[in-house]
């Protein structure tokens, strides 16, 4: 007999039916479900397919552990509220739940607290590290996992070499870091992708910039951050010359409308427009497209450089990409395909040399996108197009997602209608873009923002002094320079995923930065918590599983253990919002009930058997918190 049966026996229950999607071994809530499948399967008549997955989780707990909407139960002839009442009424003595309230049209289930207590807590301490993740999810067929695992793309952060690294990227960084571990907890083959901006004649900008103005000790000591100062001064100087070119060509019309002579002038133009910063990186662009050696050696040489110095910043995030691609990559052949699918079917037309797609019979708002540029060069949806057929080339991926900010809702609308036009709708069918709303007033001490690592230096300075004005904590840090690292980057985290993807939110170094409240520090000192009172209680590991459960009677670890038990269900919850507002709210909800617990549930000083089942409370809750801070990103600290 396997450790679940025997536990189940030891409640009860003879054994668990068997539900597609019930998976009592990594979910004990699906022990729930089935069993109270079971049970109102006879009373109600009705199908046990039908009712299994209507139990439904809640949000709070004093609405019950499950709750049966009951006219999900779909059953004709009867009001769902005398329904309601009638299940209720019939439903028998259980060993696992309490007679049901009735509440209108739903039931509202309770768990019973001696048995939840023995099913939940071996089970977090059995799985570990895995508990609450659940691999089923991505398999392609859910009975047969020799048939192989789902496939996911998961393209995030994308910054653009050379320019700075915006909130935007920033947000991007982080949702699609925590999408990209949601997915593979769901056992999910996960491709984590950065598509770089790394083409197109703004690299022909910087490279004359950097002939004028490069440094080769710079380039190779801060190279983001010297690439970044070459662009800005060629664009000044660039500048400057459209000052002196603009009012010449107006000097030009005007004096051709007076009937002047301006051929001295035009030819002055000329020579001006011929020397020019813009006409010398269109050159050199174009040499860049017709794949001369020379000019790309130093394209290549900027964009490995960036990509050392990203992997280092990303590394501080818990982040590691599969691919660096990006626009650079995508092989003229790809868009030329897609551009002959778009004439054949009659999707483009040429408009003033250009080439375009009409996308307004379709929907107003998609408008008309420009898909060839007038010389024949691709534009960045050019290059999304043909991106995207040979992803599915080469990945033949299930799923793929964009995290990208809501200001490109249309590039990507856009993009999508094309493919679906072109005849990739099983493409497009596949792609989903994850869009977010921006960050206000974010900004260094120093001024305006350019790079991830000057955020994640100055919130690392302002973290370290928040930690000072704790004077014995403080001393009690092994290494307050790496702590206080980790808390910034949790801070920033934290708060950029407090709330819906969609909002806006103000960049606020105080607010992120505090103990209190709904923050990063917070979740991080909830964890160091749980781990100081493992170190001071010093029971066994082993004596953990062998705990005797029953002696957790206080409301506070009920309720603690009803929350734990709800894990997995978030976990299952957030596969279908894809927000990480679903997983903070939950942590923060059960670090909540964590903190009013300490002073009723003490460990040091109770009798020894009740310390070591309160340790294993402590412990669970400890791994449950783990667990969903590893799955956001955050790295929990012990201290
Ligand atoms: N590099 C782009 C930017 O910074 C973001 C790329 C988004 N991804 C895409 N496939 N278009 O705006």
């Amino acid at each position: 007999m396997d450790e679940l049966a025997a536990t189940l026996k030891s409640v009860g229950i003879s054994d668990v039916p068997q539900f597609p999607n019930a998976h009592p071994n990594i979910n004990p809530i699906d022990i729930y479900r089935a069993h109270l499948t079971e049970i109102l399967a006879p009373i109600s008549g009705v199908d046990a397919k039908i009712i299994y997955p209507a139990l439904q989780w809640t949000q709070t707990l004093d609405k019950g552990d499950l709750i049966l909407p009951v006219p999900a139960l779909r059953v004709k002839g009867k009001k769902p509220n005398e329904l309601a009442a009638e299940l209720g009424d019939k439903f028998p003595e259980s060993p696992l739940v309490e007679k049901p309230l009735v509440n209108g049209t739903f039931l509202q289930f309770f768990f019973k607290p001696a048995s939840l207590t023995k099913i939940v807590l071996p089970s977090i301490l059995k799985n570990q590290e895995s508990y609450g993740l659940n691999p089923f999810n991505g398999l392609r067929d859910a009975a047969d996992a020799s048939k192989g695992r789902k496939k996911i793309v998961v393209e995030f952060s994308s910054p653009n070499i050379a320019k700075p690294f915006h909130a935007g990227h920033l947000r991007s960084t982080i949702i699609g870091g925590f999408l990209s571990n949601l997915y593979q907890g769901a056992g999910w083959d996960v491709v984590r992708m950065n598509y770089l901006g790394d083409w197109g004649k703004q690299y022909g900008v910087l490279a004359v910039g950097y002939e004028r103005f490069g440094d080769e000790q710079k380039l190779l000591q801060n190279p983001i951050g010297h690439l970044f100062d070459v662009y800005v001064k060629i664009n000044d100087v660039s500048r400057a010359e459209k000052e002196k070119t603009d009012p010449l060509k107006k000097e030009i019309e005007d004096g051709k409308a007076k009937g002047e002579d301006v051929s001295q002038k035009e030819k002055e133009l000329e020579r001006l427009l011929d020397e020019s910063i813009d006409e010398q990186a269109r050159k050199y662009f174009k040499r860049m497209e017709g794949g001369d050696k020379d000019a790309l050696a130093v394209w290549q040489k900027f964009r490995d450089l960036s990509i050392d110095r990203y992997k280092k910043t990303y590394s501080r995030l818990n982040i590691h990409y599969d691919v660096y691609s990006g626009e650079s990559q995508i092989k003229e052949e790809s868009m030329n395909k897609a551009a002959k699918l778009l004439e054949e079917r009659g999707v483009s037309k040429v408009s003033d040399g250009a080439v375009i797609v009409d996308l307004t019979p379709h929907s107003k708002k998609l408008g008309k996108a420009l898909v060839r540029k007038k010389d024949g060069t691709s534009l960045y949806l050019t290059r999304d197009i043909g991106a995207a057929v040979e992803r599915h080339e080469t990945y033949n991926f299930d799923k793929m997602i964009y995290v990208v900010a809501s200001q490109q809702d249309l590039h990507l609308a856009q993009l999508f209608k094309i493919e679906e036009l072109m005849g990739n709708k099983h493409i497009s069918d596949k792609c989903q873009h994850i869009n977010f709303g921006m960050v206000l007033g974010m900004s260094t001490r120093k001024g305006t923002v350019k790079f991830l690592d000057d955020i994640l230096r100055d919130v690392g300075e302002k973290m370290h002094e928040v930690m000072k004005t704790n004077e014995t904590k403080y001393q009690q840090v092994e290494n307050p320079e790496a702590t206080a690292d980790i808390l910034a980057i949790s801070s920033v985290m934290v708060q950029d995923m407090s709330a819906k993807r969609i909002n806006n939110y103000e960049f606020s170094l105080e607010r992120m930065t505090s103990f209190e409240g709904d923050t990063g520090p917070y979740l991080q000192y909830a964890h160091a918590r749980l781990c100081s009172i493992t170190r001071k209680a010093d029971v066994p590991r082993e004596a953990l599983a062998t705990a005797d459960f029953s002696l957790l009677k206080e409301s506070h670890a009920i309720d603690l253990i009803r929350s734990l038990a709800q894990w997995p269900d978030v976990f299952q919850n957030t596969l279908k919002t894809l927000e990480p507002v679903t997983v903070l709210t939950y942590l923060f909800k059960m670090t909540h009930m964590l903190s009013s617990s300490y002073d009723v549930l003490k460990v040091v000083g109770s009798e020894p058997e009740v310390k070591v089942a309160r340790m294993a409370l402590y412990e669970t809750a400890r791994q449950v918190l783990n667990n969903g801070m590893r799955l956001l990103g955050l790295d929990p600290v012990e201290r």
